[in-house]
């Protein structure tokens, strides 16, 4: 369903992303892991269409995104980058009726049908209160998920999100990700998301990728990539790795920084010279 094909991306002629490779198959939960900084971002940019790559090139149902007009891949994928602004004077239903824009004529306004699906968003987001309300006003987490709900309005095949529960609290993080569950075991939408998380991201994805300073590091299911080998070479972290018991998916427990951070090689050294003397 999305293939992204050896993706090389610049940005001003440097290099942040190199050869990554991805292959998403409909109907599956995947997130993309790794540090900041490590092009994460970047490749969902790329492959809904909202930047080219260098090399290589993202397919979406077998076409080349940069060979479909804008319409058609909104029609089909929708994407919540990690920061978004919108106009002051625009209110929750407002921004959620952006939606369905790609699916009608510039001339065109929203029909009995696609109130129906805004007032579903709404709905299934939890929003009603704050429907009228501009979205400038809502506290971060209520604002991001009317955002959320204007990428469900979109009613698309394919769901991409960035960061979607960074500026949330635990139960509003929770609520986002069963709703993206749902949405995703109800209506068969495919979603790709970046998590900061990694116990969310093992909690919800069926596989995951990994990437490290633009490179893709590993893939696979959250067993296969949540392990203690992963974590101390991309995360230069100590863990303590056990299993939840009731979705069997790994849960880790970071323990600290690992002892060969040159920072800390460094301060034992002093150390050592200074008891040596
Ligand atoms: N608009 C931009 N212009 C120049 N460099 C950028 C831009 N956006 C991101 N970068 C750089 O590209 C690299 C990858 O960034 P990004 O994809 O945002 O990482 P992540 O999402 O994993 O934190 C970083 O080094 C970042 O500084
Ligand atoms: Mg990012």
């Amino acid at each position: 369903m999305i293939y992204a094909k050896n993706l090389s991306i610049s940005y001003d002629k440097k290099n942040v992303v190199s050869n990554f490779t991805m292959n998403i198959n409909e109907g599956e939960i995947v997130s993309i892991i790794g540090p900041n900084g490590s092009g994460k971002s970047t490749v969902l940019k790329v492959i809904s269409r909202l930047m080219k790559s260098s090399n290589g090139a993202a397919f979406l149902d077998g076409s080349d995104v940069h060979s479909l007009p804008t319409k058609e891949v909104a029609k089909k994928l929708a994407i919540l980058c990690q920061h978004n602004h919108s106009p002051s004077d625009c209110t929750v239903r407002d921004l959620i009726s952006y939606g369905r824009v790609p699916h009608k004529q510039w001339y065109e306004f929203n029909n009995y049908d696609d109130n129906s699906i805004v007032d579903w968003a709404i709905e299934v987001t939890g929003l009603n209160e704050f429907e009228h309300r501009y979205v400038t006003t809502l506290s971060g987490g209520e604002r991001q998920r009317a955002w959320v709900a204007m990428a469900l309005a979109q009613k698309t095949k394919v769901l991409i999100l960035d960061e979607p529960t960074t500026y949330l609290d635990v139960s509003h993080q929770l609520e986002v990700m069963e709703l993206l569950k749902k949405i995703n075991e109800e209506y068969k939408i495919t979603i790709i998301m970046v998590l900061h998380d990694l116990n969310q991201a093992s909690k919800y994805s069926d596989r995951m990728y990994v990437i490290n300073k633009g490179k893709l590091v590993m893939e696979g299911r959250p067993s296969e990539v949540i392990t203690k080998k992963m974590l101390r070479d991309v995360y230069k972290i100590d863990a303590h790795i056990s299993v939840e018991q009731v979705s069997g998916k790994p849960l880790f427990y970071p323990l600290g920084l690992i002892k060969n951070n040159d920072r800390i090689e460094k301060s034992n050294k002093i150390v050592k010279i200074r008891e040596a003397q």
